[in-house]
């Protein structure tokens, strides 16, 4: 299965750490942030991966990660999104790449401390339609939130002010084929952009997602508090662990 990166965006949440640089590139810790995604994929067996990147550094990405070699890879793409469309945009670029086949999809502001391949395995074996992580959290307000009906998640709200339930749809996602199609019908939410919340209800009402409770920490890097908080638990515990 193929693995795609999500590192595009003009940073704007990070002003001025992200004016003349990539958030992706920042430092968590020891590393690049880009590395911690990338290690998630390669450590549940991905070996071929996209990344999306974006902005006026775009080249910074080549030099620092080359063809993948350091992380194992026989080869790595890369792919250019125009301006700031989005997460779900974002991902519309990597049809070709995917060529109809399954995809994981990580943020590249995503770290975890574990990994997934139990996740990913489970959804090697599915047929058809998407699987979610999902993480217990303390604000879920900031992130996509599950509502549940019994075990059953009916719908995700993106941001909700009151959410419905502790959880947070965790930036790691997978698809199938369709997903370039839903993708398609998207229209821009009020933050204007395609979301990859509306791309995660299609397949809920098509009754076609599944969903793991991700062990170990998780943490997004896109603010200057999470980042922070990124960097210190990197340190204490190590990320990626096997
Ligand atoms: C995005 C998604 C959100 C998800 C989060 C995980 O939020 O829209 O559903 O929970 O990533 O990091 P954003 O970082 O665009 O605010």
């Amino acid at each position: 299965m193929k693995g795609v990166v999500l590192a595009g965006g003009l940073g704007t949440r990070m002003y001025p750490l992200t004016k003349v640089t990539n958030k992706h590139l920042l430092p968590i810790y020891n590393k690049p942030m880009i590395y911690y995604p990338i290690r998630t994929l390669v450590n549940a067996g991905i070996d071929e991966i996209l990344i999306v990147t974006g902005g006026n550094n775009a080249g910074d990405f080549l030099r620092l990660l080359g063809d993948g070699k350091e992380f194992g890879l026989r080869h790595l793409n890369y792919t250019y999104q125009e301006g700031e469309g989005g997460i779900a945009a974002a991902l519309g670029l990597a049809e070709y790449f995917a060529d109809n086949g399954k995809l994981v999809v990580i943020l590249g502001d995503n770290i975890i401390e574990g990994n997934i391949r139990s996740a990913v395995e489970s959804f090697r074996a599915q047929q058809e339609g998407a699987r979610i992580l999902l993480k217990e959290v303390h604000d879920p307000q900031r992130f996509g939130v599950p509502v549940f009906d019994g075990d059953q998640i009916v719908r995700i709200e993106e941001k909700p002010p009151v959410p419905a339930s502790s959880y947070a749809v965790i930036g790691i996602y997978m698809y199938d084929r369709r997903v370039f199609d839903f993708i398609r019908t998207l229209k821009p939410s009020e933050r204007g952009e395609l979301e990859i919340t509306d791309v995660n209800n299609f397949y809920i009402r098509e009754k076609k997602i599944a969903w793991d409770v991700l062990e170990g920490w998780w943490t997004d890097a896109g603010t200057f508090d999470s980042l922070q908080y990124a960097c210190n638990m990197v340190a204490k515990t190590g990320a990626n662990k096997l």
